[in-house]
């Protein structure tokens, strides 16, 4: 059997550099072998692209950035062309791949801007369109879509951070007015809980305003839902479906970047501690989400569950966290899909859209 070849993309110019790297190295590790011949793309936090052709560890742990065989290296928009451009020695090389797999997390990576350059290649490549990824990357547009589409989530406005400069008098009486406190605060781009605070009254809201300021200039406040946070899989593309639902038990006041990723001391439960027809409304509501997204490929979509009944809707994540240990692979593993087969599965499923129209 002839092998596909699949470059992975990872690192990025995101504050989820490093989890991107982590992410990559399992993607390559469990892509299966005998099907799969595997490129890598590195982006350096700077923006650099390179080939890089050493181990999975040395992305994992950030040492492929300084190896030497580096070369530096993009993906053509040029649909002739269908591969990757090398700077090599004797002038460029192309290297043609037959699909991308953008390991990407958050800013120029999950929000639609590697998408587009991938939509112009012509290559198929794993995950959400441009539009999709963009929609679902902003959490004001995320919940002006919802709301639209009758998703139930948490009460919340948004506005620029410039605005805040000069009109925070106004900005608060609204946030009396609809919200209340304590609240949420978080920049409407960026990820794993980078900028987010929570906020007990307003004497606090100017510093947390100003955290998520650093991250984007738009910001989201929503009210703080006190409940269970849970999260599910989804898979597929015009017909998406739903893994087994997950729960977080955050060890801190919120499931912050250190819980994420660096303490271990938040717990997953697989399935999650919830009556039988909640989980299913959590299952249907994040396919429909999916679907009014335009979601393709994949993405988990994460609720909060006040009182162990109301279901509300947070975020849908387009490239979410795919360690072995990460969430969106164990609920498909839970579901009866292995890590390997649900790569191999994504993959199949590029190669279902339309690359040119
Ligand atoms: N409205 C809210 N009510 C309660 N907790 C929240 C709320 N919004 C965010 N959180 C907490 O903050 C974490 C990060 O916020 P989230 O909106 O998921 O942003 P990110 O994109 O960074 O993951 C959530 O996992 C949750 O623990
Ligand atoms: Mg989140």
């Amino acid at each position: 059997m002839n092998k596909k070849r699949i470059a992975v993309i990872f690192g990025g110019s995101s504050s989820e550099h490093e989890v991107s790297c982590i992410s990559a190295a399992s993607v390559i590790n469990n892509l299966p072998k005998e099907k799969y011949e595997i490129v890598c793309l590195g982006i350096t936090k700077d923006g650099r692209w390179y080939l890089f052709s050493g181990s999975p560890e040395e992305i994992a742990d950030g040492r492929w950035e300084h190896d030497p065989l580096n070369q530096p290296a993009f993906i053509s928009p040029d649909r002739s062309i269908r591969g990757i451009v090398v700077d090599g020695q004797m002038g460029f090389d192309v290297i043609k791949v037959d699909c991308v797999f953008p390991v990407l997390h958050g800013k120029n990576g999950e929000d639609g801007t590697v998408q587009g350059l991938l939509q112009l290649s012509g290559i198929p490549f794993v995950g959400c369109r441009a539009l999709a990824s963009a929609d679902c990357m902003d959490k004001a547009v995320t919940h002006t879509l919802l709301t639209a589409a009758g998703i139930h989530q948490a009460k919340y406005l948004w506005f620029y951070a410039e605005k805040y400069k000069t009109g925070a008098e106004k900005i608060k009486r609204k946030i009396d007015a609809r919200l209340g406190y304590p609240i949420f605060v978080k920049p409407a781009n960026a990820g794993s809980s980078v900028g987010v605070s929570k906020v007990s009254c307003e004497a606090e809201l100017d510093e947390a305003v100003a955290r998520a300021a650093k991250e984007d200039d738009k910001i989201v406040v929503e009210e703080a839902i006190v409940g269970q946070e849970v999260e599910c899989a989804v898979l597929g593309n015009a017909e998406p479906e739903a893994s087994v639902v997950g729960e977080i038990a955050a060890s801190a006041e919120f499931y912050d970047y250190d819980d994420k990723y660096k303490s271990g001391k938040s717990q997953l439960y697989i399935p999650a501690h919830l009556d039988e027809a909640v989980v299913e409304e959590i299952r249907s509501t994040a396919c429909r989400a999916y679907y009014m997204l335009g979601c393709t490929g994949l993405a988990r979509v994460d609720f909060f569950v006040r009182d162990g009944k109301e279901v509300i809707l947070n975020e849908l994540n387009t490239m979410p966290g795919f360690t072995s240990i990460s969430m969106y692979p164990k609920l498909w593993e839970a579901s009866g899909v292995s890590y390997s087969e649900l790569l191999d599965k994504l993959v199949s499923l590029s190669f279902e859209i339309r690359t040119q129209y």
